[in-house]
């Protein structure tokens, strides 16, 4: 029967779709250029930290309330809480609204896979390229609709025929072709200064390449909002892939996997990215600050100018890199996808209805698409149509561009706000038990219980409250009022979770 719930055919087979989840752009393009501007060491620090008090929580918490619920986030939420039912609704519309741009910048990387290929041949393409596609309406189009098109066949092939099919073979392939780019990127002259930037502290701002490091609260917030993002929490995807996973199955050790591997992987490719720009930059007598490390500019111009620079064989590691990064971001979108899709199915059987996958998947896809496209035409605002052209003003960056207008609301907005509300509802109104019970599965080990009923209760709605200030502050600009908001956020959510009879008060 089709809309039978899928589930997934090894406990492999489930890490490496998770991992492939975690592994993105967010890795590859966000985790390098965070880590240099925001002091190198420094950041890295706070995100093991991070990591560890916060990720690891949310992760098995994310796991566990799928698996225990067997459903997807709307209807998990709904299943274990009274006052945060609604909460699912985030983890679906933040998944979505990813998608809107997500996909666009996977096109992007078909773009660049295509035209290394071509210059493979001879004319070999530089920076500018990045320009041009930007600018060419129908090319920007043309391969967000390829990217959908690879994600559709995907994920309508089912969790174990077409989300684990995919994920076995490409996170290997990813791995070796990552391991194959930075043995090239650090065998350029000048690479050391790159590694300097990401590992020295405070060299990012001795070496020259940024004016001042930011203050302990700004990074916090920034590692914060980048270890969110990279291990695909708060957008409903742990919760699914947890809702198909066997009750036999160590939450513990998995969720302990996917954050180290996440992590593993965002480092290596700070290792492969960074060091390749700063020596190109360097050997081209270009000034270490005005070196582009951050935004799209580093993936698809910098690094472009890299495979553009290396001669002979340029093409080839420009293909092997691109196609790496599309792997990484078709991993990741499949989730996302994957979010959207079990919430209709689920949602049918609960009507006693059958739903065909493919159907759902390809109604998923076209509505996603249609917004996509406004993303890819508007060419990160290049193309004159952006929020802030509509409205006549630029407010910080929540509305330069498309992509920027849908991020905000996503990844600034309700992945911060959400995770909080999530901790809080488990250390406040549900209790940590129920969830530690799940996570478990009736065997306790006392010292992570511990772990837990501490992070869940005190560490993680602290945290996410600097990091909802900290988002605030960098899609608005005005950090005093950011952190006013997120504090009345988590002042009204605190009470409204520990009040029991909240609404008969209100009576
Ligand atoms: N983790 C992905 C990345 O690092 O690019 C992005 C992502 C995927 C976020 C899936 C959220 C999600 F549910």
């Amino acid at each position: 029967m089709e809309n039978k719930r899928g589930s997934w055919g090894s406990n492999i087979g489930f890490l490496l779709a998770a991992i492939g989840s975690a592994v993105g752009l967010g890795n590859i393009w966000g985790f390098p250029y965070k880590m240099g501007k925001s002091g190198g060491f420094t950041f890295l620090l706070v995100y093991l930290f991070l990591a560890i008090f916060v990720g690891l929580i949310i992760m098995a918490s994310e796991l566990a309330l799928g698996r225990k619920t067997r459903k997807a986030p709307i209807a998990a939420y709904k299943a274990v809480s009274s006052k945060y039912s609604w909460l699912g609704w985030f983890a679906v519309l933040s998944p979505f609204l990813i998608m809107t741009f997500y996909s666009v910048l996977g096109g992007y990387c078909i773009y660049y896979v295509i035209i290394n290929l071509i210059g493979l041949f001879g004319g070999m393409p530089d920076g500018s390229s990045f320009g041009a596609m930007l600018t060419s309406i129908p090319a920007s189009i043309g391969v967000l609709l390829a990217f959908m098109a690879i994600c559709f066949v995907i994920v309508a092939g089912g969790v174990s025929g077409g989300i684990e099919k995919f994920n076995k073979i490409g996170m290997p392939a990813l791995f070796v072709m990552l391991l194959i780019i930075i043995v090239r990127a650090l065998t350029l002259p000048n690479a050391v200064e790159g590694l300097k930037f990401m590992f020295i502290p405070g060299y990012a701002v001795a070496g020259g390449f940024i004016e001042e490091a930011p203050n302990l609260i700004t990074v916090l917030g920034t590692a914060g909002g980048q270890m969110f993002f990279s291990l695909s929490l708060a957008m409903g995807a742990m919760i699914t892939y947890g809702s198909y996973l066997g009750k036999e199955e160590n939450l513990v050790k998995n969720s302990g996997i996917i954050v180290a591997a996440d992590t593993i992987v965002a480092l290596l490719a700070g290792i492969a990215v960074i060091p390749a720009a700063v020596a190109n930059g360097i050997n081209n007598g270009i000034p270490v600050n005005e070196i582009k490390l951050n935004g799209p500019g580093l993936l698809f111009k910098t690094l472009q100018d890299v495979f553009h620079n290396m001669g002979a064989l340029g093409g080839v590691f420009g293909v092997i890199f691109y196609l790496l990064v599309l792997i990484a971001a078709i991993s990741s979108a499949i989730s996302l996808m994957e979010v959207l899709s079990a919430h209709f199915i689920d949602k049918a059987a609960e009507n006693g209805k059958t739903l065909e996958r493919k159907g759902v998947v390809l109604k998923v896809s076209a509505v996603i698409t249609l917004i996509a496209i406004l993303v890819a035409a508007d060419g990160l605002g290049e193309n004159g149509f952006a929020p802030a052209a509509l409205l006549k003003a630029k407010v910080a960056g929540w509305n330069d561009c498309w992509l920027d207008f849908f991020d905000c609301w996503s990844e600034g907005i309700m992945m911060p706000l959400g995770a909080m509300l999530m901790a809080l509802m488990i250390g406040g109104e549900i209790g940590p038990k129920v969830m530690l019970d799940e996570i478990h599965n009736g065997e306790h080990s006392p010292f992570f219980s511990k772990f837990y009923r501490f992070c869940v209760t005190y560490i993680v709605p602290a945290v996410m409250c600097l990091v909802l200030a900290g988002q605030l502050t960098d899609f608005f600009g005005n950090q005093i009022v950011s952190y006013i908001i997120a504090a009345v956020c988590f002042i009204i959510f605190s009470y409204h979770t520990l009040i029991p009879d909240w609404k008969k008060i209100d009576k």
